[in-house]
C-alpha cells in the first residue's frame, strides 16, 4: 500500500504544478453539471432567407452592411502570421458568444480530464508503474470512458510494431503530410544503402523512384524550431521513405533519416529497438505536424472566408446562412489557443518537445505556402497534387482509408450544396445580379486576403458549389481527421506516438531501452489528457456531429423544400457511412481497409460537424 500512495501523491503534487503551469487556461465562469451542457445552442437562429434581389426591404438590409462592415473588421492574426481574426465591435462580441458557447463545452471535458487523469495515475501506480513499453496500455486500459468512449482504437496497441502500422498510418489518420516523388521533377533528397533497398524491396532506389513507387514525408523543416526545444527535451526533424512492394502492392516504410547530429539513417533491416526509436522520432515530428497544420489548414481558412462574408452578406442571405450553420463557435479557438495552449508555459509548451515560437513560425510559413491556399486544398486536388490519386506516374495505393471514408462524406457535401445553389438560383443570371455575393467574392480576393479563392466575378453556380462544400470539409472533416478524437485514439496514442523526446537523439545505433526516451508517468498523462481535451464526446449521436450538420430547424427554417429534402439525405447518406465505419472489423488477415488497426477517425456520428476545439 505504502508505494502506491506514495505514487499518488506525487502525481497529486504533479497535478498541482502543471496546474499552475497552464493557469492561463481560460476557466468557466462557474462549474457546470456534466448534464447541463451541450446542446441547446446548437441551433441556428431563425431567419427569412432571401436573396437581396427577391427582398421586400432592400433598404433595411443596406443599413445591415454598412454596420456590419463598421463592425466586423480585420484584426491581427493569431498563433502566427496566417489569416486575419475577426475584430471590431461586432467581432468582438461575435468572439465573446462563441468563448461563451465553447467554456460551455470544454468545462465539462476539464473536470473530467481532470478526474481521469487521477484515476489513471493510481491505475497504473498499481499495476506497477511504467517500467516496459508493455506497460503505457495501462495508460488507457479502462480509463478516460467518460471522455473517450470509444477508446484507442482496435489494433493500436497489439500492433503498433508492425511497419505496415507505421506507414498506413500516413494515409489514414494523418494523410497530409506524405506524397509520392516524381520521377523527374523530384530529387532523391537522401541516399540508402543500395543493399538494403535491394534486400527490402528487390529493386534499387533509383528503379522505386523512376516507377513512382518512392514517396517521401518530410519533416526536415523542423530543424528551425531546434532552438526552441524545452529544457531536457529533444527532437529529430525526420525525413522518411515508404514504398509500394513491387509484389504485394502494400505501401511500407523504407528508410528514416534523422537530419540531427550524425544523420542516421534507420531502416526496417535495424535492431528492432533502433528502428522502433526511428519510428518514435519521426512520430514525434509528424505529430507536431498534423496538430499545427490543422489549425492554419482548417481554422484560419474558414474563418477568414466567413468574415468576408459577415461584413457583405446581410444575415437573410442564404449562403451566409450556410456559413453561419457550419461556423458555429468558431471564433473561439484561436484566442484560446493563443491564451492557453500556445501561451509560454502552456499546454503545447508542457507536452511537446519544441515549444510555442515553433508552432507560430509554422503558422507563418506553411499557411501561405501550402495549407492556407483554398482551391489548391479541395480533397481531390490536394491528394492528386500530392500523387496519392490519380497519379499518372506510378501504381495506384492498394488502400487509401482517409479518402475511401472521406470522399462519400464530401461527396454528399457537394450533393447538398449543388441543391442549395440550385434552389436559390434558379435563373442563369442570378448570381451575376446577387450584388452581396458578388462583393464577397470581390471581398474575400480582396481586402481579406483569402489565399487562391475563385476569381471573382463570381458567375458559376459549380464555383459557387466548389466553396461551400470546401467549407464543409474544412468544418466537417479536415479538423477532425487530424485534431477532435485523432489523437486521443491513434496519431497521438502512446507509447508509440510520444509529443515529446527525453533523452539526446543517438549518435550511433545499438540503443539499449526505448524508455528513457519515452515521457514519464506525469508527462504522459500530461501528453493524453490535452489529446482528449481536443475531444468531445457529449456530441457523439447528438445535434452536434456531422450526420446533423445541415438537419437543424433553426437553419431549415423557411428554406425551399429542395432543400429540406436535400438536408434529409445528407443525413441518411451520414448515417448509412456511420455504419459502416462503425461496423468495420479486422477481417481474416487482422487489418481493416488494409491496415492492422481499426481507423474510424471520419464517423460522421462521432465528429462535430463544426470547428469544435
Ligand atoms: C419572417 O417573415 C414573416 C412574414 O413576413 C414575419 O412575420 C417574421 O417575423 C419574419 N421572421 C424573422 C425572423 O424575421
Ligand atoms: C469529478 O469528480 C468529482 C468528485 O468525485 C465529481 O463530483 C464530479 O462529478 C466529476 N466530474 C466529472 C465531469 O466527471
Ligand atoms: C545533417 O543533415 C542536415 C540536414 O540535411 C544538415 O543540415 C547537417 O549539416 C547534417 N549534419 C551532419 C553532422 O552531417
Ligand atoms: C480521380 O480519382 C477519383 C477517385 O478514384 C475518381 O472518382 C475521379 O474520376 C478521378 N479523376 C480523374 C480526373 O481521373
Ligand atoms: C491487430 O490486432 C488485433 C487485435 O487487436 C488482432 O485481432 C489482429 O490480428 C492484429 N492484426 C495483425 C495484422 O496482426
Ligand atoms: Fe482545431
Amino acid at each position: 500500500m505504502e508505494p502506491f500512495l506514495f505514487a499518488s501523491e506525487a502525481f497529486l503534487l504533479w497535478l498541482l504544478l502543471a496546474a499552475d503551469a497552464v493557469s492561463a487556461f481560460p476557466r468557466p465562469p462557474q462549474r457546470l453539471g456534466a448534464q447541463k451542457i451541450l446542446h441547446d445552442t446548437l441551433s441556428l437562429p431563425r431567419r427569412n432567407l432571401t436573396l437581396p434581389v427577391h427582398d421586400p426591404a432592400p433598404c433595411q438590409r443596406i443599413t445591415e452592411l454598412e454596420r456590419n462592415r463598421k463592425g466586423y473588421l480585420y484584426g491581427r492574426s493569431l498563433i502566427g502570421d496566417s489569416s486575419y481574426f475577426i475584430s471590431g465591435e461586432l467581432g468582438d462580441r461575435l468572439i465573446k458568444e462563441h468563448l461563451d458557447l465553447w467554456y460551455r463545452d470544454a468545462a465539462w471535458v476539464s473536470e473530467a480530464v481532470e478526474n481521469g487523469s487521477r484515476a489513471v495515475a493510481e491505475a497504473v501506480a498499481r499495476g506497477g508503474g511504467l517500467g516496459d513499453l508493455a506497460s503505457y496500455e495501462l495508460l488507457y486500459r479502462d480509463q478516460w470512458q467518460e471522455v473517450n468512449p470509444a477508446g484507442v482504437a482496435p489494433g493500436v496497441h497489439t500492433n503498433y510494431t508492425q511497419d505496415l502500422f507505421f506507414s498506413m498510418e500516413r494515409l489514414s489518420a494523418n494523410a497530409f503530410s506524405v506524397r509520392r516523388l516524381h520521377p523527374t521533377k523530384d530529387r532523391l533528397p537522401f541516399a540508402v544503402e543500395e543493399s538494403i533497398v535491394q534486400k527490402l524491396t528487390g529493386l534499387s532506389l533509383s528503379t522505386l523512384h523512376v516507377t513512382g513507387r518512392l514517396f517521401l514525408s518530410d519533416h526536415s523543416y523542423q530543424l528551425d524550431y531546434l532552438d526552441t526545444l524545452s529544457k531536457g527535451r529533444y527532437s529529430a526533424a525526420c525525413s522518411a521513405y515508404f514504398y509500394i512492394h513491387p509484389v504485394s502492392n502494400e505501401f511500407l516504410p523504407l528508410a528514416i533519416k534523422t537530419n540531427v547530429g550524425e544523420n542516421l539513417t534507420y531502416t526496417p533491416l535495424d535492431e528492432h529497438n533502433d528502428w522502433m526509436l526511428a519510428k518514435m522520432l519521426y512520430n514525434s515530428n509528424d505529430l507536431f505536424h498534423g496538430q499545427v497544420s490543422h489549425l492554419a489548414s482548417s481554422h484560419a481558412v474558414a474563418e477568414i472566408v466567413h468574415q468576408a462574408a459577415l461584413r457583405t452578406m446581410s444575415k437573410s442571405h442564404p449562403v451566409r446562412a450556410y456559413l453561419d450553420r457550419i461556423m458555429y463557435q468558431a471564433y473561439a479557438i484561436r484566442p484560446v489557443g493563443e491564451s492557453a495552449l500556445f501561451s509560454n508555459g502552456g499546454f503545447f509548451d508542457t507536452v511537446f518537445s519544441t515549444t510555442n515560437p515553433a508552432v507560430r513560425r509554422f503558422a507563418t510559413k506553411f499557411y501561405p505556402a501550402t495549407v492556407g491556399r483554398f482551391r489548391a486544398n479541395y480533397l481531390v486536388s490536394a491528394l492528386e497534387s500530392r500523387g496519392l490519386i490519380n497519379c499518372t506516374y506510378g501504381p495506384a495505393l492498394q488502400h487509401f482509408p482517409l479518402f475511401e471514408d472521406a470522399a462519400p462524406v464530401v461527396g454528399a457535401m457537394r450533393r447538398f450544396a449543388t441543391s442549395f445553389v440550385d434552389a436559390y438560383y434558379l435563373e442563369g443570371d442570378l448570381m451575376a445580379r446577387d450584388h452581396e455575393l458578388q462583393e464577397w467574392a470581390l471581398e474575400a480576393t480582396g481586402p481579406a486576403k483569402v489565399l487562391d479563392f475563385p476569381t471573382w466575378p463570381l458567375m458559376q453556380k459549380e464555383t459557387l458549389v466548389d466553396i461551400l462544400t470546401h467549407m464543409a470539409y474544412l468544418t466537417g472533416v479536415s479538423h477532425h481527421v487530424l485534431n477532435s478524437g485523432t489523437p486521443c485514439t491513434t496519431t497521438g496514442v502512446l507509447p508509440f506516438h510520444p509529443a515529446a523526446i527525453f533523452q539526446p537523439i543517438p549518435k550511433s545505433k545499438g540503443v539499449k531501452s526505448l524508455l528513457p526516451y519515452l515521457p514519464d508517468l506525469g508527462t504522459s498523462i500530461a501528453q493524453i489528457g490535452l489529446f482528449i481535451r481536443f475531444n468531445r464526446a457529449k456530441l457523439i449521436d447528438g445535434r452536434g456531429c456531422l450526420v446533423n450538420m445541415f438537419s437543424d430547424d433553426g437553419f431549415l427554417h423557411g428554406q425551399p423544400n429542395e432543400v429540406q429534402k436535400a438536408a434529409e439525405e445528407f443525413k441518411g447518406k451520414m448515417e448509412e457511412i456511420s455504419k459502416i465505419i462503425r461496423g468495420r472489423e479486422f477481417d481474416q488477415e487482422g487489418k481493416a481497409q488494409g491496415i492492422p488497426f481499426i481507423w474510424r477517425g471520419m464517423d460522421p456520428s462521432s465528429v462535430p460537424y463544426y470547428l469544435s476545439v
